[in-house]
């Protein structure tokens, strides 16, 4: 039977004390909402709708065309919310799963668990539910003496007695498509001037139907997201799936307490991330490799075995091999080949260095090509930038480049080239010739 999904994420999230919408708040690096749509997509949603509110741009510019949007302008509660998506899905038969956007932490196999309870269902829902250590803020569920399930119960409108009951809704749903839109007709205004989905429970069990009911194993889990304190709670447990996956898979981490990785990341067998790493984005890193401690790296593709210590690198690219730090940064479009040292106090940018060219200390390389086992003496500067352009630089391999070299873009130094300690270079050096002095001048024995 076909799926299609329901996600809402109108509210405005008042808790949140928020200029941005609740559910665009990231949690390891994705936005809250971006979780629920990845579950809805794992379980095999055909269609997934979003009921967009507050800020429904931010989450439609965020989301884009993977989604279908509806529009809930006043928030009339839950079950209003899930009617506003009845335009997209009303040729929709099959099964409808409802889930919340500010409530990351749900496994696909637990969502995936429900979808199939109610595949096997015969009557016309199955909701998840979890026993909670504090069930303040929960719905209560109310269960009959044969065991059923007849209603849920708002906190608002519970009796001192339901309130003591602590199996709470956990606010996933699969629907039968046609039954839920009847439903949902018959749904009273509560007595807080909403029109809560919940009550839909009541409704099944008077036509004599079955509520299925899946109960989650992990608390944990079904974590909703109101304050920044929630947020902060789930960020962490969200962090720490991600380590154990990755450590599971084959990769070291001293301290997971101190290592801080998102989603997006992949790892190699065998690498190790020393304490206080940071990666970040679409950042892949080889096997064999050990990364940090003190290391801050985003958007960067890493081959294997290579060594980075104590620097910050971004949206850059090393081979095999590399070996830098500490200390040192690199910045968009910075590559470095095999064998490639890069040590302390160094920058590059926009650059290509080729394979076994070592830069010791103290430079800045941008916008430069330099070719292979180049020796780049302390404190050479590229000087590509005249206040207007930035000017490329290009080294031939083998060259010898002197501590202190302004190298004047654009310039070219020749294969096998050397320039003398302090030089200033403002025109290009042919192969093979050493230059000296300011400006540098050919030397000549
Ligand atoms: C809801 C459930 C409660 C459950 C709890 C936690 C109802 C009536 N109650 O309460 O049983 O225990 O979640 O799982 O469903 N939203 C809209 N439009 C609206 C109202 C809400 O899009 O008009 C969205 C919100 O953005 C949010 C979600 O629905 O993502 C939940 O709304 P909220 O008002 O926080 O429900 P709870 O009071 O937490
Ligand atoms: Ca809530």
């Amino acid at each position: 039977m076909q799926l299609s999904s329901i996600i809402l994420a109108a509210g405005k999230g008042t808790r949140m004390n928020s200029v941005l919408s609740k559910v665009m708040h990231p949690i390891c690096g994705k936005p809250l909402v971006t979780y629920a749509v990845e579950n809805a997509f794992d379980v095999g949603a055909k269609k997934t709708v979003v009921v967009v509110g507050h800020s429904a741009e931010e989450v439609q510019n965020y989301l884009g065309d993977r989604v279908e949007y509806a529009l809930q302008s006043e928030q009339l509660g839950t079950g209003h919310a899930v009617q506003a998506a009845k335009p997209n899905l009303k040729n929709e038969t099959g099964l409808i799963l409802v889930m919340f956007g500010d409530m990351p932490l749900f496994r696909q196999e637990t969502i995936q668990k429900i979808v199939d309870t109610q595949r096997s269902n015969d009557g016309p829902l199955t909701m998840l539910t979890v026993v909670a250590q504090d069930a303040r803020g929960f719905g209560r569920i109310i269960r009959n003496e044969a065991g059923k399930v007849t209603a849920i119960v708002e906190e608002a409108q519970a009796t001192p007695e339901q309130r003591l009951i602590k199996e709470v809704n956990a606010s996933v749903y699969c629907f039968e498509a046609d039954w839920l839109w009847n439903a949902l007709e018959n749904v009273p205004l509560s007595p807080k001037g909403e029109y809560y989905l919940t009550d839909v429970v009541e409704i099944a069990v008077s036509e004599g139907r079955n509520v299925a009911v899946v109960t989650a194993d992990d608390e944990m889990e079904t974590m909703g997201i109101n304050t920044r304190i929630h947020l902060a709670e789930a960020e962490t447990v969200m962090r720490r799936r991600i380590l154990d996956r990755l450590m599971l898979s084959g990769v070291t981490m001293i301290d997971p307490a101190s290592t801080y990785i998102e989603a997006g990341v992949s790892i190699g067998m065998d690498t190790v991330i020393q304490p206080n790493t940071f990666l970040y984005g679409s950042t892949i890193i080889g096997e064999n490799c050990t990364i940090g401690p003190n290391t801050i790296i985003t958007d960067t593709k890493i081959g294997d075995r290579c060594r980075v210590l104590a620097s910050v690198l971004e949206k850059a690219h090393l081979e095999d091999d590399v070996d830098m730090g500490p200390f040192a940064r690199l910045r968009k479009g910075a590559h470095l080949a095999n064998h490639v040292h890069m040590g302390n106090f160094g920058e590059v940018k926009d650059s290509y260095l080729g394979e076994g060219t070592k830069m010791g200390h103290f430079s800045y390389i941008g916008n430069a090509t330099i070719g292979k086992d180049v020796n780049i003496g302390a404190g050479t500067i590229t000087c590509n930038y005249d206040g207007e352009k930035k000017h490329p630089t290009v080294i031939g391999d083998d060259v010898f480049i002197g501590s202190d070299t302004m190298l004047v873009a654009p310039v070219t130094i020749g294969a096998g080239a050397k320039t003398g300690a302090g030089a200033v270079v403002t025109k290009d050096v042919p192969e093979g010739k050493i230059v000296i002095g300011v400006p540098a001048k050919e030397l000549r024995k």
